[in-house]
């Protein structure tokens, strides 16, 4: 698999698994401009400062963004134990705001990669919940919504819920821009080692523990990159609007389990 020659914006780039893509990607030819509230140049070409819980940082990073963009890596997430209402912005509204925005900068055929989570597999049984969260715009509004539709931070509700949103935004934007040969996907990780890992195992509590009994191993960002790598190349043109586990096979243990297979 080669990314010569490609420009590739990496959100999340400076830690974890948005570090490791980055890494990735450059390995394999491409050019990595990195964005993310904190500063790296640690495997990118060039920086740019983005705060994605605000809208006035999305618009300035998306001015600052050359035109001829081949690829979109939306890594930069928060965890489950930071309020809910940064968590929505930026693991969702600052995402969509800023994809919306980059659309006119990226190339004909450029892929769009979302990293949601195995926390978003719920999304069938929270239809209406994603509904009104989609046609919410109004960064101010986030807290309000989430009194109104009972989006709380225990057990880590809105992470969870963030990621259904993602993976169905994703889903619903299969063709939008399928004129330009413009493609979105989710790659959806299991628990991942990187520095986030502790607070997912502190909201998750004894789930947690279960889980790991289950799995022979955590994942690591080196399981991941090149998922999301593979996801930016020509390989992946006719995948349109998937989610991707990536997970040890935990998302399979799920739904066997939920419908009586073994
Ligand atoms: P990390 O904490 O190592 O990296 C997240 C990056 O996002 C950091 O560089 C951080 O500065 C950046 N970021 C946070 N808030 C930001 C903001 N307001 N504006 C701009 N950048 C911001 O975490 P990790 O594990 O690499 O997570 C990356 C993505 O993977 C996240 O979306 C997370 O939800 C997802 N994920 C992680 C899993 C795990 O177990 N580590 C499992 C499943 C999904």
């Amino acid at each position: 698999m080669s990314l010569a020659n490609k420009k590739i914006l990496v959100t999340g780039a400076a830690s974890g698994i948005g570090a490791e893509t980055a890494k990735t990607i450059k390995s394999l030819g491409a050019t990595v401009i990195g964005l993310d509230r904190n500063e790296t140049m640690e495997n990118v070409d060039q920086y740019i400062a983005t705060d994605l819980s605000d809208p006035d940082s999305i618009a300035a990073a998306v001015e600052a963004v050359p035109i001829g963009i081949d690829a979109l890596c939306n890594i930069a997430g928060l965890p489950p134990t930071k309020d809910r209402v940064v968590v929505l912005k930026v693991n969702f509204l600052g995402l969509r705001h800023f994809t919306e925005l980059i659309i006119e900068k990226l190339n004909d055929n450029a892929s769009i990669v979302n990293v949601a989570s195995l926390a978003g597999l719920g999304w069938p049984e929270a239809g209406d919940q994603i509904k009104a969260f989609l046609a919410l715009r109004d960064f101010n509004a986030v807290e309000a919504f989430c009194d109104e539709y009972g989006v709380g931070n225990e057990g880590g509700r809105s992470y969870f819920f963030s990621k259904e949103a993602l993976i169905v935004w994703t889903m619903m934007n299969r063709w939008t821009w399928r004129d330009r040969g413009i493609r979105m996907n989710c790659v959806s990780p299991g628990p991942v080692e990187t520095p986030i890992l502790p607070d997912f195992l502190e909201t998750l509590g004894e789930r947690a523990k279960e889980d790991a009994k289950i799995m022979d191993r955590p994942g690591r960002p080196e399981d991941i990159a090149p998922v999301i790598a593979f996801m930016c190349s020509e390989g992946s043109a006719w995948i349109r609007g998937a989610n991707i586990p990536v997970d040890g096979g935990m998302y399979q243990h799920v739904l066997c389990n939920m419908h009586g297979h073994t």
